[in-house]
C-alpha cells in the first residue's frame, strides 16, 4: 500500500536506500563476503562474451551493467534492445551467455529473444524482481532484485536494484576469475544507500528545479558523457513517460553533430557531471548550449563541482554514481508531472508490463 504517500512513484523513489541495503544483505554472507550461486559465476566465466538483452529502463540499466562487468570482471559485454535483437541478431561469439534484465520478468520482446537463444542451445541468466516470472522460469539461472513490488508504471527502485545486483555480479565474477575488481562493492553500496537517503531528505530542491525549468517547457534535453550519458537516457525516458514533455538524452560530444540545432532561447538542458575524466569536456558542451540560449541545470558530483552548478551530489565511488545521480532525475520527473496535473502512477498509453511484441 502507498500509505501516507500521494503516489506509488514517490514511495518507490524513497524506498531506494532500503532496497540497496536489502540487496547487499541478500547477497552477503556473515563474514561480509558477497556471494552469488557458483553455477552462475561459472557460467559467466566460461563465456567469451556476454549479451545483455532488455527493454526500456532495464535496457538503460544494462548499458551501465556493461561498464561494471567490463571494468571489474573484464568480460566483453554487448547490450541489446530486446525488440531489435530478435529480428536483427548480431553475429554471436563462440561461447555466448545471455543476460536478460526485466523488472516484471514478463516483457514479451525479451521473452521472444529468450525462446530464440534457448533453441540455439545457449544458456541464459535472468535478473528480475519477480520470482517465478516467465523470464525467470525459462532461463537457466535467476538473480532476484529484491526491490519489493513496483506498482508505479515508471520504474525507479527496480532500476537502482538492477544496478546494485549487476555491480555485485561484476565483483563476484571478477573474484571467480582471479581478476582484482579493485572495489569493495558491499562497502561502496552501503555508502550509496546513505547518499540516497540524503537526496531523499533534500527532495524540496528537486521540486524547485522542476518548477524553475519545466513549468512551461514543451521539450528538454539531458546531456552527459560516459556513465552520465546512460543515466541521461534514463532521465529522459522518465520525464517523457510521466510528464509528456518531450525529453531526449544525448551524449555531450554528439550535440555538435546535430542535436544542438534544437536549442532555442529557454530550452531546458540538464547536464550530469559525475565523471572526472569527462568533466571538462562536458562543461564545454554546457557552454555551447548556454551560448545558444539554453536554460542549463548542472548536477555535479562533490569534488567536481564548479561555480553555478545547481546541485552537488554527495560523493560515492565514481563507478557507482548512476545509482545516485538518477534520484534527482526521478524526483524532477515526478514533480514536473505532478505540477502539470498528470496521472503520475498511470501515465497515458502505458502499461506496467508489456506483454505484446
Ligand atoms: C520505464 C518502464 C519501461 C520498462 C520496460 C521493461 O519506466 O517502466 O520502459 O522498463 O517496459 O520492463 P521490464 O523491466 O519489466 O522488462
Amino acid at each position: 500500500e502507498k500509505g501516507t504517500y500521494q503516489h506509488y512513484m514517490l514511495k518507490e523513489i524513497e524506498e531506494q536506500p532500503l532496497v540497496i541495503r536489502k540487496v547487499i544483505q541478500q547477497y552477503q554472507e556473515e563474514n561480509g563476503q558477497l556471494v552469488i550461486d557458483p553455477s552462475i559465476v561459472e557460467a559467466l566465466n566460461e563465456a567469451d562474451r556476454l549479451y545483455i538483452v532488455a527493454a526500456g529502463t532495464s535496457y538503460h540499466a544494462g548499458l551501465i551493467g556493461k561498464q561494471f562487468i567490463e571494468t571489474m570482471a573484464k568480460i566483453p559485454t554487448e547490450v541489446h534492445l530486446a525488440s531489435e535483437f530478435g529480428y536483427n541478431m548480431p553475429l554471436l561469439s563462440e561461447k555466448p551467455l545471455f543476460i536478460f534484465i526485466s523488472q516484471s520478468g514478463e516483457t514479451a520482446d525479451s521473452r521472444a529473444v529468450l525462446v530464440q537463444v534457448k533453441k540455439l542451445g545457449y544458456k541464459a541468466l535472468t535478473l528480475t524482481n519477480v520470482p517465478g516470472s516467465t523470464l525467470s522460469r525459462e532461463a537457466d539461472y535467476t538473480l532476484l532484485l529484491h526491490a519489493g513490488p513496483e506498482i508505479a508504471v515508471a520504474s525507479t527502485k527496480a532500476y537502482t536494484a538492477q544496478l546494485a545486483v549487476l555491480a555485485i555480479l561484476a565483483e563476484v565474477t571478477a573474484k571467480g576469475r582471479n581478476v582484482d575488481a579493485e572495489i569493495d562493492i558491499a562497502h561502496e553500496l552501503a555508502i550509496v544507500a546513505n547518499a540516497m537517503e540524503e537526496l531523499c531528505d533534500g527532495k524540496d530542491e528537486f521540486e524547485q528545479i522542476a518548477r524553475d525549468y519545466l513549468t512551461v517547457s514543451r521539450n528538454s534535453f539531458f546531456i552527459g558523457r560516459s556513465l552520465d550519458y546512460a543515466v541521461c537516457l534514463e532521465a529522459a525516458l522518465k520525464l517523457k513517460e510521466i510528464s509528456y514533455i518531450q525529453a531526449e538524452g544525448f551524449a555531450g560530444g554528439e550535440l555538435k553533430h546535430g542535436p544542438i540545432a534544437l536549442i532555442e532561447d529557454g530550452t531546458p538542458v540538464f547536464a550530469l557531471a559525475t565523471q572526472e575524466n569527462v568533466n571538462l569536456n562536458l562543461r564545454g558542451n554546457v557552454k555551447e548550449v548556454a551560448a545558444r540560449g539554453a536554460n542549463t541545470c548542472i548536477i555535479s558530483m562533490k569534488g567536481l563541482e564548479m561555480n553555478g552548478d545547481r546541485f552537488v551530489l554527495p560523493e560515492v565511488h565514481e563507478i557507482l554514481t548512476p545509482l545516485i545521480s538518477v534520484l534527482p532525475m526521478q524526483y524532477i520527473s515526478y514533480y514536473a508531472a505532478l505540477h502539470r496535473g498528470c496521472d503520475v502512477d498511470k501515465p497515458r498509453n502505458l502499461a506496467k508490463s508489456v506483454t505484446v511484441e
